[in-house]
């Protein structure tokens, strides 16, 4: 199974204009508006994590998205029964299943699915039900895979975050083996017949050799991109963005 499988897709994580506007408690800047800007700027997804500490993305921009996309919503959650029930009621396209921890800046780490399988296979069923794709957010690790691929996982999507800090370190002997590492396991999961999808922490420096693996099929890419609408305006940063991945991809 190998050769490229079709347009790559971008979702473009919206949480941190949220971050922008909660940090005033004011109504501006509005992460719907930033969600329709990065539609018309070529974005084929926006992706929105609701945590439980609700730090950027509030209850009511999930119920405002629902109303305003025209392109599907990534909805990213923690395994829990309130996210679940959240979920249920909106019934998003995807559903991204992420591991929280309150202390932590930003998600550290993928989903231990191995060692919880059981438990995770009976969250995502009503999910399923539902008719959302269920995406797990895991580490580039065959075992978190093939628990993946058992709980029956649609999606899976390899968090790149090591990555790139390995590359922002300048340590790029070891960036590279992390790089082989997501070639690897892209091309593994495939194999195993779920659908490969990337994201964290990715940037115009890094994105390119991950946009190149054939499996992959959607990256989801948020912090930088907000960071660089700053300078750039947000149309601009996502279309250059989507110019990177594209001429990797070819
Ligand atoms: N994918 C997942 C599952 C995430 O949790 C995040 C961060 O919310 C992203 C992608 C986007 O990461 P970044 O904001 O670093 O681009």
């Amino acid at each position: 199974m190998t050769g490229y499988l079709g347009k790559l897709r971008l979702g473009v994580n919206i949480d941190h204009v949220a971050t922008v506007r909660n940090a005033r408690g004011s109504a501006y800047p509005d992460p719907v508006r930033a969600a329709r800007l990065a539609e018309q700027a070529g974005a084929d997804g926006i992706t929105a994590h609701l945590r439980e500490d609700r730090r950027h993305i509030a209850d009511a921009d999930i119920d405002a998205l629902m109303e305003a996309l025209t392109v599907p919503l990534n909805f990213e959650m923690a395994a829990t029964e309130e996210m679940q029930a959240i979920a249920l009621r909106h019934k998003p396209h995807a559903v991204c299943i992420v591991p929280e921890k309150r202390e932590e800046l930003t998600t550290e780490g993928g989903l231990e699915v191995a060692r919880q399988e059981n438990r995770l296979a009976h969250f995502i069923k009503p999910l399923r039900d539902a008719g959302c794709r269920v995406s797990i957010f895991i580490a580039a690790d065959r075992a978190q895979i093939e628990a993946a691929a058992r709980i029956r996982a649609e999606v899976v999507e390899l968090h790149t975050g090591a990555y790139c800090d390995l590359h922002a370190e300048g340590r790029f002997e070891e960036r590279d083996a992390e790089l082989e590492r997501l070639r690897d396991m892209s091309a593994y999961a495939h194999s195993l017949g779920l659908e490969v999808h990337a994201g964290h922490g990715l940037t115009y420096d890094t994105v390119a050799p991950i946009a190149a693996f054939p499996e992959v099929m959607e990256l989801n890419i948020g912090h930088f991109l907000i960071g660089e609408a700053i300078f750039r305006g947000l149309t601009p940063a996502i279309a250059e963005m989507r110019r990177v991945m594209d001429e990797a991809r070819t």
